[in-house]
């Protein structure tokens, strides 16, 4: 099936926020998954670097390097067009220098058609957004729960209750939106806190994961949302279908039907005509 969709771009997005309309942004790091999302509607699509916990297995994101994420990225691109995609760079891809940064950046659009990048981290990382959008890559901040950070803020918690660290996360967003990031995602923070950022944000939008409704649009991660991960589910994560017991209970159907010898059944297998098979019979004797 061709999809008819237009292909998302920055003003579409920036028409959409004009609009009040929410954009709509989920996670993805697969070819068939993507071919769906495409099929769907979804805006936005972000090729996160959580891949290595939800497609690798891995305790946490830092393992991840960019050969991983090119790799995912492009299985992405091929089965979802028109969505606007966004690559993650992985944990020390941008955090050494500004160079660094950019080099990282233009692999993502070079090398896996990326529409933009996103990358975690507050005003320290202003230097690298501005370099990476002067090379013409628009750019995304992640502030709020920063996983690559997860160490230094003590784990995988709410940020940004208290009023100074609050205020920390405003003045983080400011001097991204002032580095030129075309949004910024904000992953659990109170609601109003997304709240009061949304509505100070003047040339950037705001994305909500976990933040609550009154962001410009929400992320959420598909493997929380389907029942796909096994470890844990995060509170902010709402499932919208448990695909992981339906494939379960198909894999132990499958485990029990080949042991009683129930499949596979003659459809399920390529039958040879009678004289074919005499013949091979004869030239095997
Ligand atoms: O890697 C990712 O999926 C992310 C989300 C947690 C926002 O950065």
């Amino acid at each position: 099936m061709s999809s008819e969709r237009k292909k998302m771009t920055l003003p579409r997005l920036f028409k959409k926020v004009a609009d009040g309309d929410p954009i709509t942004w989920l996670t993805c790091y697969d070819y068939p998954t993507a071919y769906l999302q495409e099929q769907a509607g979804i805006d936005m699509i972000l090729v996160g670097d959580s891949l290595g916990m939800t497609m690798l297995g891995y305790e946490s994101t830092l393992p991840v390097t960019m050969e991983d994420m090119i790799r995912h990225t492009q299985a992405v691109r091929r089965g979802s067009p028109n969505a606007f995609l966004v690559g993650d760079m992985p944990y020390m891809s941008y955090q050494p220098s500004v160079e660094t940064a950019i080099r990282s950046a233009g692999r993502f659009m070079a090398e896996a058609a990326c529409d933009g990048v996103k990358l975690e981290g507050g005003a320290e990382m202003a230097d690298r957004i501005r370099g990476i959008v002067a090379a013409g890559i628009p750019t995304m901040g992640h502030l709020g729960l920063t996983p690559q950070s997860a160490s230094a803020l003590g784990g995988f918690r709410v940020q940004g209750k208290g009023a100074r660290q609050a205020k920390k996360i405003v003045d983080d967003a400011k001097a991204l939106e002032e580095a030129g990031a075309f949004a910024i995602l904000l992953e659990m923070v109170p609601d109003r806190l997304c709240k009061l950022i949304t509505e100070r944000s003047e040339n950037c939008f705001i994305m909500s994961l976990g933040s609550g409704p009154h962001a410009h649009g929400q992320l959420l991660i598909y493997h929380d949302m389907f029942g796909l991960y096994p470890r844990f589910k995060p509170r902010m994560a709402k499932v919208f279908g448990n695909a992981g017991e339906v494939i379960l209970n198909g894999l132990k159907q499958y485990v029990q039907e080949v042991s009683e010898q129930t499949f596979p059944q003659p459809e399920n297998w390529f039958s040879m005509p009678d004289e074919e098979y005499e013949e091979l019979i004869k030239m095997l004797d």
